[in-house]
């Protein structure tokens, strides 16, 4: 393993420390990465910041010189709030930013994406190749009668054909939404009828820890209940690694006559005009809107997050740009999944519009070992990896031998996102994985912002583990207590963000007031993100988790209001309550109390039962932790489930597991508790 090129400022805190509120390292950037990087000094870092705050009109000016526009904005923005609009008068196709904008330059032959597939196959798409794609699959989706503003649903591994969806459906203006692939098929239905989407572009499968994951299959149980779309669009990956079995189970991608066509017939014969549209695609207005992507809130329902054209593109192009410090040779590699944002931002709109060289991976990192990553970084020599504490948390686990076998050397810059990330897994990553050497960028956003939002960029500013730094240009970020009053430098409040940004979500798609209600009524005129935070003397905000009904297990942004909603979907539930509880490895774990309708008991097959349920109504990903039975739930006079109580009981003794005898009766606790909630 390569030894500490750079020791931190100050040391007086050891890798023992438990908690955010010691931890005060500070690691500053080495000189030669700093003398190498965009912004290189906390000088150049602060005037920048002071120009995209005092003048934004000059700052985004020049740092969308880079996109295309084929009409130039006007006038940066005009909002009245919650309603915003940025670059005005302006018309483009991102696409052109992304793809063409490259191919008369030397990023043409260049790799866009260099793709592994979890069985070992590895594909390299130039800039030309992914624009010849794209285009091509732009004019099926005319063929099959798709038009701008339609909205098209996206059930796709991480395969590069989901990176070409996605933009094909950009070129045309329709609107797509990525539904993550651990979705079940109800999840799945649900989505594409709240948007409306009249195709959906899929799978076979995809490969996952040795298994085909059946996506197609599974699009087919919600396409039976999804009456407005018309076809299916399906992309053969398991059909072209050649092997149709897995663990010797067949497998099989069954077709509906009339409404699926295999991407790889319809690309050989798309129609003239198409292709000629798909060339030369239409220019749109800066606000049309570009995707909407589903995420959890504090009821029931997800909430289509809409993000619209031109400001989304200038968000996730200029952080791309100075976040990750991208430089020609430069091999990017972000390990979320494109069903997230951080996939629609930095694997594909971010990245792309830089121009940039990513690596794209399949499958599991644990498959066929624990060193996948590893191996991964060591053959195509990966320069920057991107990703989440969670997973940062197993490699710890896992043990120091599977990054110690191979040589890691290449990596010059090290990212993580998703939840606040523990210093001692901060310690690690910067150790173990990049060498003592590579500076961390722990960057804080949201589905909704649709870029990062504060971060420490790499080459300007020492970082501190745990704290995901200062706000990004053009922020205006802000601690405040309940009623909005500032908080003081150390002291805990809510994170809002206090003037419109490019890239903000315009909208929940077909809920407008419950956009307003949901960020902007805390203070007026100011964005509400859901999460508490502190920020320090230094200006550095360190943010402890969500203070709504949100839970964040292993990354995965989970509404307990959904959870609940699942549950009590199920036929001998008669009440739920879900909660978190603290986690080592998944940041927090869900915990779920039931109390089962009369004549039914708790038992380890009513517990299984209830599993699959919630891998039927939502997805794997979102299977409880621990189900709790209990005769009642604790509830305040008016009726409200005591949740404080209730993720107290939670954090508590874990409950016997398979053990049935001991149902608790929480209304004991109610009886003893106070009505506050
Ligand atoms: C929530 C947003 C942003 C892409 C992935 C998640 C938490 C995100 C950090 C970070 C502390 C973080 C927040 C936020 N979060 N990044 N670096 N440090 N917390 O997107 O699913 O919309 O979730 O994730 O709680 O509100 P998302």
């Amino acid at each position: 393993m390569a030894t500490s090129t750079d020791s931190p400022e100050t040391t007086h805190a050891t890798d023992s420390i438990e908690s955010h509120q010691k931890e005060d390292r500070r690691f500053p950037p080495s000189p030669t990465f700093a003398g190498r990087a965009r912004v290189g000094s906390h000088a150049e870092y602060t005037a920048m910041y002071k120009t995209s705050i005092e003048e934004p009109e000059v700052f985004w000016r020049e740092e969308t010189e880079d996109l295309v526009f084929r009409t130039p904005w006007k006038n940066f923005s005009s909002w009245e709030l919650p309603k915003a609009r940025f670059f005005e008068g302006a018309t483009l196709n991102v696409t052109e930013s992304c793809l063409d904008r490259h191919l008369g330059s030397g990023t043409r032959n260049k790799a866009a994406i260099v793709f592994e597939g979890e069985p070992g196959d590895v594909r390299t798409l130039t800039y030309f190749e992914l624009h010849r794609e794209v285009v091509k699959m732009a004019a099926i989706l005319l063929d099959l009668g798709v038009k701008s503003g339609d909205r098209v649903a996206i059930y796709m591994g991480m395969v590069p054909e989901a990176a070409v969806a996605m933009l094909a459906c950009a070129r045309i203006g329709a609107v797509h939404s990525v539904v993550f692939g651990g979705f079940s098929a109800e999840a799945l239905r649900d989505r594409i009828n709240d948007c409306g989407a009249t195709l959906v572009i899929t799978q076979d499968g995809a490969w996952r820890r040795g298994s085909i994951l059946p996506l197609k299959q599974i699009a087919d149980a919600a396409l039976a209940q999804t009456p407005q779309v018309k076809h299916a669009l399906v992309v053969q990956r398991i059909g072209k690694t050649g092997d149709t079995t897995a663990h010797g189970k067949p497998f099989s991608c069954p077709m509906t006559t009339g409404r699926d066509v295999f991407w790889e017939d319809a690309a050989k014969t798309p129609s003239t005009a198409s292709l000629q549209l798909a060339r030369n695609p239409h220019a749109f207005d800066a606000e049309h809107p570009l995707f909407i992507l589903y995420t959890s809130g504090s009821t029931g329902k997800p909430k289509g997050v809409l993000h619209t054209t031109a400001g989304y593109l200038a968000g996730a192009h200029v952080t791309t740009k100075y976040v990750f410090d991208l430089q020609e040779q430069d091999l990017y590699f972000c390990t979320a999944d494109i069903g997230w944002v951080t996939g629609h931002s930095y694997i594909v709109y971010g990245p792309l519009s830089n121009g940039a060289s990513m690596l794209m991976y399949e499958g599991a990192p644990n498959f066929p070992e624990q060193d996948r990553l590893w191996d991964i970084v060591e053959r195509h020599g990966v320069t920057i990896l991107y990703t989440a504490p969670t997973a940062i948390r197993s490699f710890i686990r896992w043990g120091d031998d599977w990054p110690n076998k191979h040589d890691l050397s290449s990596l010059r810059l090290l990212g993580s996102v998703g939840e606040p990330i523990n210093p001692e897994a901060w310690t690690w990553y910067h150790r173990v994985i990049g060498g003592g050497r590579c500076p961390i960028v722990d960057t804080w956003w949201q589905t909704e912002t649709g870029s990062i939002m504060a971060t420490t960029l790499p080459g300007a500013c020492y970082s501190k583990p745990g704290s995901c730094g200062l706000p990004f240009f053009g922020v205006d970020l802000a601690v405040v207590k309940d009623h909005g009053e500032p908080c003081a430098p150390g002291e805990g409040g809510k994170l809002v963000i206090k003037r419109p940004w490019p890239s903000m979500a315009r909208t929940l798609w077909n809920d407008e007031a419950r956009y307003a209600s949901a960020y902007w009524t805390v203070m007026p005129d100011v964005y509400f993100t859901g999460d508490g935070a502190r920020m320090d003397q230094d200006g550095y905000l360190w943010v402890v988790g969500r203070i709504d009904d949100v839970l964040n297990v292993s990354g995965h942004r989970i509404g307990t209001a959904e959870i609940e909603s699942a549950l009590v979907s199920h036929p001998s539930v008669a009440e739920a309550a879900a909660v978190g509880r603290p986690d080592d490895l998944k940041g927090q774990a869900l915990v779920v109390f039931v109390t089962l309708k009369g004549g039914h008991a708790g038992s380890p097959e009513m517990k299984k039962a209830i599993t699959e349920h919630i891998d039927k109504e939502i997805g794997k990903f979102a299977r409880p932790d621990a189900i709790r039975f209990t005769d009642a739930l604790p509830k305040t006079r008016s009726g409200k489930i005591m949740r404080r109580l209730l993720k107290e009981v939670a954090a508590g003794a874990k409950a016997p597991q398979g053990d049935t005898s001991t149902l608790e009766d929480l209304s004991v606790l109610a009886k003893l508790s106070s009505d506050e909630e």
